[in-house]
Formats: structure tokens, C-alpha cells, sequence
């Protein structure tokens, strides 16, 4: 062998041995999912994302790591669902509330108040047809819906108590961004401000919005109780997610790890929904206890002036949220229309 030939034989075998670690350290490395919320970890949804994580690894094996980012860490409200389009997060559970401005405004349905009359129609809706129906209207998106998380009744909060409809007059309200919510904050008198999640507690305690309405857990965590001199326990909306991955990301898996991914999901969501309730009750107590706000709940006279203030609505979102989608929830919740 010449010296050219040796030199060129041990430089082949040198490229050989470098693409064989490569192809082992690929074959090696795990597949990352990044779930980013905008809650605390200890709320339903971020016992849940931390319960899918638990399984996801455990169930492939450690070959999917899950990187949960709480609290907004990443990204706000609507940045998130635009970076799980761009794929920079493959995993998110916004609220039902959030997908109107993607252009999905059928989701905007869960937002009509007092449709539920308990959790039970609310989840009828989610585990039935018109649930997956509306998931498939994600997937031109870029978007695959793969659960829903319940986490129960909407309440109100302010600065002054809120008994009857006329004490909302004027008030600058915290909304999600629902054209549905929008509407509803109107119906009583009130001056609608949609801003992230994230910017509540700041917005509330500096005075840039008078109230807000939200569930105990997310009052609880986020402090609100702490500059909120009153609560009021209305249950007039409803607050759901759904966890909704990168359907390019998900439909390139391995057959064998979507269907363990898939598992995980199936069973963080029973313990997410499970836990709900209690959690949200146990953050009531606390609110209570902590002092700092009164809580107060509506009397049946009472939430019959609200139901009745409200109804329009249902009438009025017909346009933006499509009468066939209504129509179905109705049907599906067994809701009986306000006259
Ligand atoms: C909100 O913005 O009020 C909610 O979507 C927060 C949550 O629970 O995700």
C-alpha cells in the first residue's frame, strides 16, 4: 500500500467510525416535547401536564423527555399558540376560550353563559361528537386535539361586591380573548379588557382593570385574592382546555411512541378531570380563609336577574359562533334556553 492509499484507507475508516456514533447517539437521543402553560404547577392543568410527563417517560421508556414550562415562562397567551404552529413547542393547553382569534371562533360555544348547568353537560359536550368535531377543525391549523381538560365554574371578582347586575356598570373587566366573553361583560354593563393571563394579577393590583372573572385555583395561585376585596360565586361560564400538540411533530412519531404518548394522554386527562373540582374547592377555602376577600354567593333571585341579562348573548354569538355548533351544544348539554 502507498503511503496515499494507507492514508486515504485509515481516513475512510476514521469517517466510518464517526458516522457509526452518530447514527448510534442519534438513535439514542431522546424526542423532546416542550409543554408550556400559563398556569401554576399546583392547578388542575399544571398537576395534569406534570402527570403526562410522569407517564409519557415512563411509558416509552425514557425515549420522549417532557419539558414542562409553567406560569407563562415561555410564552403568553397568544404567543404560545403561535409558537406551537412554528413547532418552537410541540405541546399546549390553552382554554377553549383562546382559539377564536386562530380563526376557530366554533370553540367560542363553551364560552356562552350558563350553558352548564354541572361538569356532566359540560363534559357530554367534549366526550360526544360535537367534541371531535370541533378538534378536526384545528387540523388545518396545524393543530391536533388530543383532550379536554375541565376545570369547572367562572366566578367574578372586583374591588366592590357584585350581587346584582347593575353593580357592573362601568367596570373595566379582565376577559380572555372571546368575542363571546366580550359580549357577555357588555350584557351587564360592563367594560370588557382582554388581556393575557399573565398580566392579570399587575393589571388588577395597579388599578388598570377593576375585576376579572376566573376559577378559585387561578384566583388562588395567581394572588388575585390578594387585590380583590370581593369574590362572587356565580358559576355563569365555564373554563376548559385543550391539550393540542404540532400535528407534523405528532404525525412523524414512531407508531410505537404515539401510541404510548397517547396512553399518557388517556390517563392524564381521567386525573386532571378527576381533580378538578376538589382542588378548585380547596382554593375557595383558602380564599376564604386567607381574610382578604369576601366571598358571596348568588341567590337563586339573583342569578335568574343575571341568567335573564345574559341571555342575548346566546342569540347575539350566533352569527360569530355558527347556529349548527349552538344548536348541537344545546342538545348535547341539555340546555334549555333562557326566555
Ligand atoms: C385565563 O386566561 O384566564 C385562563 O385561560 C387561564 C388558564 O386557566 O389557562
Amino acid at each position: 500500500m502507498t503511503s496515499f492509499s494507507r492514508r486515504s484507507f485509515v481516513g475512510t475508516a476514521l469517517l466510518a467510525a464517526a458516522a457509526c456514533a452518530t447514527t448510534v447517539s442519534l438513535a439514542q437521543a431522546p424526542i423532546s416535547i416542550k409543554f408550556s402553560h400559563v398556569v401554576a404547577p399546583d392547578t388542575p392543568k399544571g398537576k395534569g401536564a406534570l402527570r403526562f410527563k410522569e407517564l409519557a417517560e415512563q411509558r416509552t421508556g425514557g425515549r420522549v423527555k417532557v419539558e414542562v414550562y409553567p406560569n407563562s415562562q415561555l410564552y403568553k397567551d397568544k404567543e404560545e399558540m403561535e409558537a406551537l404552529q412554528l413547532g418552537s413547542v410541540q405541546m399546549l393547553a390553552p382554554s377553549l376560550a383562546k382559539f377564536g382569534p386562530l380563526g376557530v371562533k366554533d370553540f367560542e360555544v363553551f364560552d356562552l353563559p350558563f350553558l352548564f348547568k354541572d361538569d356532566a353537560a359540560f363534559r357530554s359536550i367534549t366526550e360526544g361528537p360535537l367534541g371531535a368535531e370541533l378538534f378536526k377543525k384545528l387540523e388545518p391549523k396545524g393543530i391536533k386535539g388530543l383532550a379536554y381538560w375541565d376545570n369547572g365554574f367562572h366566578q367574578m371578582s372586583a374591588n366592590k361586591p357584585l350581587h346584582k347586575v347593575d353593580d357592573f356598570r362601568g367596570l373595566k373587566m379582565r376577559i380572555q380573548s372571546s368575542k363571546v366573553l366580550d359580549a357577555e361583560m357588555r350584557a351587564l354593563g360592563a367594560i370588557p379588557q382582554v388581556m393575557a393571563f399573565s398580566e392579570l394579577y399587575q393589571a388588577l393590583q395597579s388599578g388598570v382593570v377593576d375585576g376579572t372573572e376566573g376559577v378559585a385555583s387561578n384566583f388562588y395561585t395567581q394572588k388575585v385574592y390578594e387585590v380583590q376585596k370581593y369574590m362572587t360565586i356565580s358559576n355563569h361560564g365555564h373554563l376548559a382546555y385543550a391539550v393540542i400538540v404540532n400535528k407534523k411533530f405528532w404525525d412523524g412519531l414512531p407508531a410505537d411512541i404515539r401510541a404510548a404518548l397517547e396512553s399518557a394522554i388517556k390517563d392524564s386527562t381521567t386525573y386532571a378531570n378527576a381533580i378538578a373540582s376538589t382542588e378548585n374547592i380547596q382554593a375557595l377555602e383558602k380564599i376564604k380563609a386567607s381574610g382578604k376577600t369576601t366571598v358571596y354567593t348568588l341567590t337563586p333571585a339573583e342569578t335568574a336577574e343575571w341568567k335573564k341579562a345574559l341571555a342575548p348573548v346566546h342569540k347575539e354569538m350566533e352569527s360569530r359562533v355558527g347556529k349548527a355548533t349552538i344548536d348541537a351544544a344545546y342538545k348535547a348539554a341539555s340546555f334549555v334556553t333562557a326566555k
